[in-house]
């Protein structure tokens, strides 16, 4: 069958005219419900954190004495949405030896020769080596080896986080089991870097979203719906 062949049969009810192209596709639930809601809940998170956490360091709603109580509810609203992050990401480790193969640890770390076939072919690819995006039916090798990064950046992020909130209260159980962090790194040194890690993660951000994009009108696996649905189009020859 070709692209353009609109004869009856070969693409059934398709009304005559110019079709680009013509491909058997299956829908695969890829995404299960534990994955897009710790997903949506990072997201929302992440953008709280940062709002308050950005006030914490830079006060800039009130000059002079504070009248009101503005600083403590945002160390509030900034410790409460660190206890939702940091379940997130506990419940994102657990479902990653629980879930289905497309939410598995393996995904990612390249351990498999395939995997690293696919980080190879999906590098060329963004360098604009190679013109086809490689099939694949969960995240691309290079995605999910982002994606280790940047947990491992959250967890870095909340262990200086725990240990900073330990700081407000000496002598306390949080207190006694973070302040070894101060022994690796000065006060100052850990709120700094506690800040930039906020950045590095909205410089994750703004790829994450280009290339999904990206590989959505490259693919057209449907893979932005795919994150709130957790369906995905994918061409019956892929594996
Ligand atoms: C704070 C913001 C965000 C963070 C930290 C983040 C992080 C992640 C992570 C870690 C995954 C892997 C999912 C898993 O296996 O658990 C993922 C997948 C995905 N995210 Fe996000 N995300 C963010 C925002 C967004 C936004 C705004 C979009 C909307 C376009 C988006 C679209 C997707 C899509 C389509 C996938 C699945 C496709 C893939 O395999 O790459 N994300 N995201």
């Amino acid at each position: 069958m070709t692209p353009n062949d609109t004869s009856k049969g070969a693409v059934g009810t398709l009304p005559p005219g110019r079709i680009e192209s013509v491909r058997e596709e299956a829908v695969v639930r890829v995404w299960e419900l534990p994955v897009r809601v710790i997903h949506w809940t990072v997201f929302a998170t992440v953008i709280v954190l940062s709002i308050t956490g950005f006030y914490i360091g830079r006060p800039f709603l009130v000059a002079g004495a504070e009248p009101g109580f503005t600083m403590g509810w945002m160390r509030a609203i900034h410790n409460l949405s660190a206890l939702v992050f940091m379940s997130a990401i506990l419940g994102r480790i657990i479902w990653a030896f629980t879930g289905n193969r497309w939410a598995r640890w393996d995904q990612f770390l390249p351990v498999s020769k395939e995997r690293r076939e696919n980080g190879r072919a999906t590098l060329l690819f963004y360098l604009l080596i190679r013109r086809e995006i490689p099939r694949v039916v969960g995240h691309n090798a290079l995605a999910g080896f982002a994606y280790l990064l940047l947990f491992v950046m959250f967890l870095v992020q909340i262990v200086l986080g725990l240990a900073l909130w330990g700081l407000q209260y000496p002598g306390s159980l949080l207190w006694d089991s973070t302040n070894w962090v101060f022994s690796l790194t000065p006060i100052p040194m850990a709120r700094l870097i506690h800040r930039l890690i906020m950045w590095f993660i909205w410089g994750f951000v703004i790829h994450h979203v280009y290339s999904a994009w990206l590989a959505d009108s490259e693919e057209r696996s449907g893979i932005i719906s795919s994150i709130f649905s957790g369906r995905k189009h994918v061409p019956t020859d892929r594996g």
